[in-house]
């Protein structure tokens, strides 16, 4: 990618966009009829991943376009600079590694002439060991009682990944621990997470890439409070508090032990690194081996992203498809629809993974882009949103693409459940795609009255997401599949998916309002006339 060029300079986009002219009204029933093989043609796999992206408002032609948009792009070329660990976040003059964190040992990563793997690979040994010693018993509070609830506190890349990957993987999870997840400053999120676990069985794990988030600080100090008042003592920190961290400084000034330290590095942006060290309590939850087993996942997706042909490469087609609808149909959001309730978190853990990467309006040499980024995403798990927001998405005057996800195999016993989950995931990828019309309605004996409101158009596209069982391996294989999918649309656009300064301007705002709502005497409020009257409505009625 020549470096000032943007994504709608490049031939292939401009020849999309005549193209998109073409197909917008082509409907995906006469896409099927002319092409009966499509269902099984424009599919991918790896690794018991199997992407259908037949349901698609796409032809041969769009395929071919899309895909020459990813070579004038630059796509392999930057995916490459990343895995070879070049500082390709050049906001903030950082590598981007977190392939790094699944590399196997014996490969090789330099950042500044310093292999990575061997730090990488030293820090997951030792967080095996500690998980070892609490899944086991042996690392004891400062009572002498063993280990039985884990919470994280954390908020935002120290959260998501973890909590959803606890949820996830509950079946594969040791069920005799208890593990909460606090993340909001609001003390509620605090209260509920703790009101009914003893102090003494309770391991308080500090997830902060920083250690500096409001948020975090303030819930861990509420937390070493909650626990000296109960254990009557300062030492018991010691047992019950673990960081994870890349400041150690900060860690030690906090008073946690940089023993009970797991680091990681800048190079591991926040919201890609629950496989990190921020990834302790999966480790703990589901023990050394099944977070092996989800880093193979990782890895694996790597490879095939490094490896595969362009034509059947995931995380490549998941990215450009993306863009298709993004920037060529108009649409706003895609809709992640796992049909897991395992899986239920999933969709919040991929806005942060791509509303945060992905929602820039300057492009890497500092120009205001002029197409669209990032989508919006949102969802929740089917069937639960069957009954909530799918009318919008089969007849709304709005287009959502949507990904569903679905497995194969039910880890739950309930298995005979299973084939309704995924009867409906199915229909409803035909349902949105195939629609009804009104010859069909009326075949049925539909009264004619109801006929407009009952024609579902379809022609609405879909991605399904099939994989064999939703295990560890499973798991990273399909955070992988996103996080390069993320990075591909990234590199389209031509913007820097690693940095977030938008999320700044709150938290320097918010440094200003703090003091203005704690004083008592009445602070001069110098903001605009909402927020004073605002932050004087809440001063005058908070105690009311
Ligand atoms: O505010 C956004 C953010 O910086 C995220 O990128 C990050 O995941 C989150 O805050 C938490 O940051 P930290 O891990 O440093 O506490």
């Amino acid at each position: 990618m020549a470096d000032s060029q943007r994504a709608n300079d490049v031939a292939a986009w401009k020849a999309l966009a005549t193209h998109y002219q073409q197909i917008k009204d082509v409907h995906l029933r006469q896409l099927f009829a002319d092409d009966p093989g499509r269902g099984e043609r424009l599919t991918a796999e790896t690794g018991g991943i199997y992407l259908d992206y037949s349901k698609n408002r796409i032809t041969d032609e769009t395929l071919r376009l899309l895909l020459q948009l990813a070579q004038e792009r630059g796509v392999a070329q930057r995916r490459d600079a990343m895995f070879r660990g070049e500082k390709i976040n050049l906001t903030e003059g950082r590598a981007v590694l977190h392939v790094a964190l699944r590399a196997p040992l014996g490969a090789r990563i330099l950042v500044d002439g310093h292999d990575v793997v061997p730090d990488v690979h030293q820090v997951l040994q030792a967080m095996a060991a500690f998980a070892d010693r609490v899944r086991g018993g042996a690392w004891l509070g400062h009572t002498g009682k063993r280990i039985r609830n884990v919470v994280n506190i954390g908020i935002g890349g120290s959260y998501l990944g973890p909590e959803m990957a606890y949820l996830a993987l509950r079946p594969f999870s040791d069920r005799s621990m208890t593990f909460r997840f606090v993340s909001n400053v609001d003390g509620a999120d605090f209260t509920e997470a703790t009101h009914d676990l003893d102090p003494g069985e309770t391991l308080f794990v500090v997830a902060s890439k920083t250690f500096t988030t409001l948020e975090t600080m303030t819930n861990a100090a509420t937390a070493r409070q909650w626990l000296v008042h109960a254990l009557g003592s300062d030492a018991a920190v010691a047992r019950h508090f673990v960081a994870l961290s890349t400041n150690t400084e900060a860690v030690g000034k906090f008073g946690i032990d940089t023993d009970n330290m797991f680091g990681f590095w800048d190079w591991v942006g926040g919201r890609y690194s629950m496989d990190s060290a921020i990834g302790l309590s999966t480790m703990i939850a589901i023990g050394r081996d099944g977070f092996r087993d989800m880093l193979a996942g990782f890895r694996a997706m790597d490879e095939h992203f490094l490896t595969a042909p362009p034509e059947r490469n995931l995380p490549l087609l998941l990215g450009l498809l993306t863009v298709w609808y993004n920037d060529f149909f108009g649409a706003e959001t895609i809709a992640v629809l796992p049909y897991s309730s395992n899986m239920r978190r999933f969709p919040a853990y991929l806005q942060q993974l791509q509303m945060e990467s992905n929602g820039k309006h300057v492009d890497l040499q500092g120009h205001s882009v002029d197409v669209q980024t990032g989508p919006i995403i949102w969802g929740e798990p089917g069937t639960d949103g069957q009954h909530s927001f799918y009318q919008l998405l089969h007849q709304g005057t709005k287009l959502v693409p949507c990904d569903f996800i679905g497995f194969c195999r039910p880890l739950s016993p309930v298995a005979h459940q299973h084939d309704l989950l995924m009867a409906n995931l199915f229909a409803q990828a035909e349902a949105l795609a195939f629609g009804k019309t009104a010859q069909e309605l009326a075949a049925e004996g539909s009264p004619p009255f109801q006929t407009p409101f009952r024609v579902t158009e379809g022609n609405r596209p879909s991605n399904v997401i099939l994989a064999d069982e939703l295990t560890p391996f499973t798991l990273g294989a399909l955070v992988a599949l996103y996080e390069h999918s993320v990075f591909t649309q990234g590199t389209i656009w031509g913007i820097d998916s690693f940095d977030q300064w938008g999320v700044e301007l709150g938290k320097v705002l918010a440094q200003r309002i703090i003091p203005e709502l704690t004083a008592s005497a009445q602070p001069a409020l110098h903001h605009d006339g909402s927020t004073n009257t605002l932050i004087q409505r809440f001063r005058d009625r908070r105690r009311a």
